[in-house]
């Protein structure tokens, strides 16, 4: 077993400071030693991958280096009593893919920590499907409807809607009754997102209307951010009194230009949402929703299924803002030796 030999997209830095990505083939008692030895089944392409794939050290701080933050797949050994061969498990966030060989590889080593038995009721495949940035968008949703944000009180706000964390978003709300409205920068995916469930789609410059105001007509029950900046703020200043807004990410800005009015005159609450280092217990919870009541059956319209000889091309367009929905990364045919 520790001699086996695998594949796994490397991420190489060259003389001139260029970044390269070739798939080579490494060995299993190279990789980091850890409790659980997992063969990965399936990946997932977050945008976080792609700012690692890219060099991006406040992503990863050294090279060579495999990224690949989300893996499912089947445990091939472990050294505790926790899981045992053949169990089918899922790995996300922690430092995986970002500081510790990731899941764009077919065997990943990690600590049983960061392990999590896969639910039933949902296959490997669909839990990729949704990866770390559909469990974002899920943890977004449950922290707007557990802070008191129901469907008769108006629309949500999905921003970045073409993107993995954004396209989740908009169909989980859609399937729990509320009405979604969204932000694109994508003229072309208008009928992609009618289909996952918005009922109205904004421009960004619409979405984030006069800058400089401090307060904008009321019109979100709720808000779902992945993209901060100007937009965010432009979301939560046209956000209705008592209304309740999730910040994930930053596709377009760290910046959150706004005043304390949205906060102090209507009561708004403004929430963060963190996948990477979210609690365990927390992960079971929203996982076995996804797997139940809240299961999606339109990921297959957002997913786009790839090689990982594909990847690279992948990781450009997301750089380039180019991609549409979820990305999985199928690596069971990769070798011919899944479990
Ligand atoms: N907090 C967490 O734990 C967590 C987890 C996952 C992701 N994230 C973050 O969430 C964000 C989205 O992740 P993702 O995986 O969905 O990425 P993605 O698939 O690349 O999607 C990002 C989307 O944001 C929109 N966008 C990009 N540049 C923009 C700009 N300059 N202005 C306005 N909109 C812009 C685009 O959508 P349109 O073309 O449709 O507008 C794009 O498709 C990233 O910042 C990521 O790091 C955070």
């Amino acid at each position: 077993m520790e001699q086996r030999r695998f594949k796994a997209l490397v991420v190489r830095e060259d003389e001139e400071q260029q970044f390269q990505r070739t798939v080579e083939e490494r060995r299993v008692d190279k990789l980091l030693p850890g409790e659980v030895l997992i063969r990965v089944h399936f990946s997932s392409l977050n945008y976080k991958d792609a700012l690692s794939a890219n060099g991006n050290r406040g992503v990863t701080k050294n090279y060579p280096h495999t990224p690949g933050i989300d893996a499912a797949g089947v445990v091939a050994a472990s050294a505790t009593a926790q899981f045992k061969e053949g169990d089918e498990v899922i790995c996300m966030g922690y430092d995986l893919g970002m500081n510790v060989p990731g899941g764009f590889a077919e065997y990943i080593s990690v600590p049983s920590e960061w392990v999590l038995s896969k639910p039933t009721g949902i296959s490997l495949y669909e839990t990729m499907q949704i990866g770390t940035a559909g469990f974002t968008a899920a943890q977004c949703v449950e922290r707007l409807i557990s802070l008191g944000v129901r469907p008769d009180q108006g629309p949500v706000l999905v921003t970045g809607a073409t993107g993995g964390v954004g396209s989740t978003a908009i169909a989980l709300l859609a399937k729990l009754g509320f009405q979604v409205a969204t932000v694109t920068g994508k003229e072309s995916a208008h009928t992609f997102l009618k289909e996952l469930g918005a009922v109205k789609i904004l421009t960004r410059k619409q979405a984030t209307g006069r800058v400089g105001a401090a307060l904008l007509r009321e019109r979100w029950a709720g808000v779902v951010d992945t993209v901060g900046g100007d937009l965010l703020a432009g979301a939560i200043k046209a956000t209705q009194y008592g209304g309740v807004v999730a910040s994930c990410g930053n596709a377009a800005s760290g910046d959150l230009p706004i005043t304390v009015y949205p906060f102090i005159l209507r009561g708004i609450c403004l929430i963060g949402v963190d996948s990477a280092n979210c609690p365990m217990i927390r992960r079971e919870e929203i996982w076995q929703e996804l797997a139940d009541s809240w299961r999606l059956t339109v990921l297959d319209d957002l997913t786009t299924r790839i090689s990982l000889d594909q990847l690279n091309q992948f990781i450009e367009n997301m750089l380039a803002g180019r991609t549409k929905g979820r990305i999985v990364v199928d690596l069971t045919g990769v070798t011919g030796a899944a479990t």
